[in-house]
């Protein structure tokens, strides 16, 4: 494919993305590249329906294949939060300690083996010829009762993941690429891509 955007304003994130689509996309655009990107209210109920509403604002602002992710964690204890309201869990100014600290304070009382979570990462794509996919990666884990580590970001101190036996900061970032739901997401993404001739050009 010759162009693809990407829906966010995070340039560091279209720097990852464009590392994990090397030989299928030639230039990866960002919502920086365009004056005036339209800002996206993120009201979905779901991951999907937010990177769905993000990809297809994009679409239509710049005529070109776009891509959108949301992404979050997910507490069965919880009911499912924070969930789509990942980033903004401790209110409007939130940010990943009192995010954190939240967190742990709703799960105070909640037992070892109740303490089940995952990270979802939803991607989207859509294309000006009207292919809209959806690409999904989860990673299950625990939730644990005290930060660990200092690597990562957002809940990553918190998060087990038992394959490592370590909390998700504690992962090195190639480590966290093998196991982690975005890394899964766009493995889904890279094989449709792979699959399908007419993104060759
Ligand atoms: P967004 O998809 O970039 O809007 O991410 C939403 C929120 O989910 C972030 O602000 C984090 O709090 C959380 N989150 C998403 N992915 C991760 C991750 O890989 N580690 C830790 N927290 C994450």
């Amino acid at each position: 494919m010759k162009r693809l955007v990407v829906a966010t304003r995070n340039k560091g994130k279209v720097i990852e993305i464009n590392a994990l689509l090397t030989g299928l996309v030639d230039k990866v655009s960002g919502a920086v590249d365009f004056e005036d990107f339209p800002e996206t209210l993120e009201d979905g109920l779901t991951f999907e329906e937010n990177a769905l509403k993000k990809a297809r604002t994009a679409l239509k602002f710049t005529g070109f294949p776009s891509l959108a992710d949301d992404s979050g964690l997910v507490v069965d204890a919880l009911n499912g939060r924070p969930g789509v309201f990942s980033a903004r869990y401790a209110g409007e100014f939130a940010d990943d300690v009192s995010n954190n600290s939240l967190l742990l304070e709703e799960m105070l009382n909640v037992s070892p083996d109740k303490r089940t979570a995952s990270f979802v990462s939803v991607l989207a794509f859509v294309t000006p010829d009207g292919v809209e996919k959806i690409f999904k990666g989860t990673l299950s884990g625990n939730i644990l009762f005290e930060a660990r580590g200092e690597g990562g970001f957002g809940y990553d101190p918190l998060f087990l993941v038992e394959e490592f036996g370590r909390s998700m900061a504690e992962l090195t970032l190639s480590e966290k690429n093998t196991v982690s739901h975005r890394a899964m997401a766009f493995k889904k993404f890279r094989e449709y891509l792979e699959g399908k001739s007419e993104f060759e050009e």
